[in-house]
């Protein structure tokens, strides 16, 4: 997605903040464009926010920016939540995770009121399909690799960055498991769930979510 798309559903997205909101604040480039809008626009109109970011690299560009940050479980509920994705399929189930957060963009993308997914058109899908990342205790590494492949992963490897493996915000590796097809997303998400050593993966079906899916021209559409 061109930074023109993600800059127009960004600017959509604020269309839906509200003095005095609680917000969720997703990860990955298109989140980031909203944070930076956001803070613009919290300076400019003193928004009286408070926010809950779902990854270090989030929570560093709001402080920054001088968002109020609060800890997760110092409040009670969330108004809403903006976060980007790596698939939205009709029913807006979504693949989310590719940038390594999906754990606590799980935890607080389900807890918000409302969560607004901010993708290009290149996201949206007739069905998802392809890398489900699932974040692993490291120990469990080897046994969930061999059962998710057991489950029909054709393959499931660790994640590599720079060569090495990834480590998430949470001291955990994350396995690229990739299912070419996925005729039942719920399914999936509930059945990696078990597996010992798994601590959440990059399937989201909640049902609170609404899209905004900005275009290379800059215009934005919300669908809900
Ligand atoms: C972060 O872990 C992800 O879930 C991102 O939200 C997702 O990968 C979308 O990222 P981009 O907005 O960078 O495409």
């Amino acid at each position: 997605m061109a930074d023109n798309s993600k800059l127009a559903c960004a600017r959509k997205a604020l269309e839906f903040v509200t003095r005095g909101m609680s917000i969720g604040l997703g990860t990955g480039s298109t989140a980031a464009v909203f944070i930076d809008l956001l803070g613009k626009r919290n300076k400019e109109d003193d928004l009286d926010l408070t926010c809950v970011a779902t990854s270090r690299a989030s929570e560093e560009q709001a402080k920054k920016l001088g968002l109020k940050l609060v800890e997760f479980s110092n409040i009670d509920s969330l108004d809403a939540a903006f976060d980007g994705a790596d698939q939205v399929d009709p029913k807006f189930n979504l693949i989310k995770g590719l940038g390594g957060a999906l754990v606590r963009e799980k935890i607080v993308d389900y807890r918000a009121r409302r969560f607004y997914v901010l993708v290009g058109e290149n996201k949206l899908v007739k069905a998802l399909s392809g890398i489900v990342p699932v974040e692993v205790i490291p120990m469990s590494e080897e046994h969930v690799r061999r059962e998710l492949v057991g489950m029909g992963a054709s393959s499931a490897p660790t994640r590599v960055d720079g060569g090495r493996k990834f480590v998430s915000d949470n001291g955990n590796f994350i396995l690229h498991a990739d299912f070419k097809k996925i005729p039942d997303p719920s399914a999936l998400e509930k059945g990696i769930m078990p597996l010992p050593g798994v601590v959440d993966n990059g399937i989201f079906t909640s049902r609170n979510v609404a899209v905004i899916v900005g275009k290379q021209d800059g215009t934005s559409k919300l669908l809900e």
